[in-house]
């Protein structure tokens, strides 16, 4: 069975009470897709607030105080304050690092201010719920993934429509290091193009956080899947994958090599995350009609490309976003509700290749801009 002909097992409850203990087993979670003006949402704010009495007002935090380098990471003190209407305070256990926390301390992505605490992801226990909200309670396990920036924290404030709860088999460290990268994932291989058996699709990166978990779907959806990477060791973990054909990009010319792999034919889709060094190439190995998915530029930002350039194959080109394929609760609730199912049936293997305490996570940016790491990055928040 592929996960796409999986039905939707899990609907994440909002409601009160309907936040499982972490002995709960899996199955037996409530996940629901409520819609905005569903009395259920509006249970939100109908309750009196509750706060845990004794929180420490001070935590420590990544701080960051003007972009650059990995140097720019400090560990400092910074207060967290009480959750207002609508919101959670979190106590985080781990703490999913992506690229995109790179781009911002760079300032390839602008913050809205400076100082800014970075990090998109991350898994943790409500210590806290703002005046008037009932779908959360002290002492809940949730994860998110995206806005609010904030995560690498010992605790944080979040919107709690941000929050999606986790299922109690799923580790922590798991969770945290799969939230953002698997709603990516789902996001392009049953959103942006929806794959199917039969397509051919080339994920670059392959053995990264997001691409290891693409190269799975895909497969599991009945693609072949041909993946590029930059070391033997990683093409070992692509092929573990599900990858059909890995390209070792610094020894060989991957557009050449999917003309030859596909004999002429060209991909159906490319998931493009590499950006600048990439770009160009991918369009080439494209059929035609093909969908050209740009999602990322971890090489820096890609050359402008004249429209007409897509003319000759009739090629499709978008530049997705997870926010905006998120950007409601229904649609956060799906995307995570089906990740996590993904999770328990075994379709989807999650590596926690590498772990940092929170207070290091300048290593592990330094390590991750390097091309040193494969699967995910977790920071564990420091006692
Ligand atoms: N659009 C969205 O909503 C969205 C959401 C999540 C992530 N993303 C994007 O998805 C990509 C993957 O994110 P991730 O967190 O899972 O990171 P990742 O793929 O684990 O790490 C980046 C990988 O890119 C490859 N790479 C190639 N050229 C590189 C270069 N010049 N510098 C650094 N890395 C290079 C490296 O793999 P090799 O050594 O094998 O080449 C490296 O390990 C990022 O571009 C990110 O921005 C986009």
């Amino acid at each position: 069975m592929t996960s796409g002909s999986i039905p939707f097992a899990f609907k994440l409850s909002v409601a009160a009470n309907h936040f499982p203990t972490r002995r709960a087993p899996l199955h037996s979670l409530k996940f629901q897709c409520l819609p905005k003006s569903s009395p259920s949402r509006s249970l939100f704010t109908t309750r009196a607030s509750f706060s845990s009495s004794s929180a420490p007002a001070m935590v420590k935090a990544i701080r960051v105080h003007g972009i650059g380098g990995p140097e720019v990471l400090k560990w400092e003190e910074v207060e967290v304050g009480e959750p207002k209407e609508g919101e959670i305070r979190v106590k985080n256990k781990a703490i999913g690092v992506n690229f995109i926390d790179v781009y911002f301390r760079k300032g390839v992505y602008k913050a809205a201010a400076l100082p800014f605490t970075p990090g998109m992801e991350a898994v943790g226990v409500v210590t806290a719920v703002g005046p008037g909200l009932t779908g959360r309670q002290v002492g809940d396990v949730v994860g998110y993934a995206g806005m609010p920036m904030g995560s690498y924290s010992q605790e944080q404030i979040l919107p709690a429509s941000a929050a999606v709860p986790v299922p109690p088999s799923i580790d922590y460290s798991v969770a945290a290091s799969v939230l953002l990268k698997g709603m990516t994932a789902h996001m392009l291989l049953r959103r942006v193009f929806k794959v199917e058996a039969g397509h051919t699709i080339l994920v670059h990166a392959a053995a990264g956080g997001v691409g290891s978990l693409l190269c799975q779907w895909g497969k599991a959806l009945g693609a072949t899947v041909i993946g590029t990477v930059s070391t033997e060791q990683k093409a070992a973990q692509a092929i573990e994958d599900g990858c059909d054909h890995v390209i070792i990009s610094t020894k060989e010319d991957f557009a050449a090599k999917v003309n030859k792999i596909t004999e002429g034919k060209g991909v159906d889709v490319v998931y493009d995350s590499i950006g600048k060094d990439t770009f160009k190439g991918s369009l080439s190995t494209l059929k035609s009609r093909g969908y050209m998915v740009s999602f990322g530029q971890s090489s820096g930002v890609p050359d402008p490309l004249p429209v007409s350039e897509l003319a000759s194959k009739s090629l499709f080109l978008t530049r997705p976003s997870l926010m905006a394929y998120t950007a409601t609760r229904d649609e956060l609730l799906q995307a995570a509700g089906e990740l996590f199912t993904n999770i328990a049936s075994g379709i989807l293997r999650v590596r926690v290749n590498h772990t940092y305490p929170l207070s290091e996570a300048a290593r592990a940016h330094a390590d991750l801009e390097a091309r040193k790491t494969s699967g995910s990055i977790v920071l564990i928040p420091d006692n």
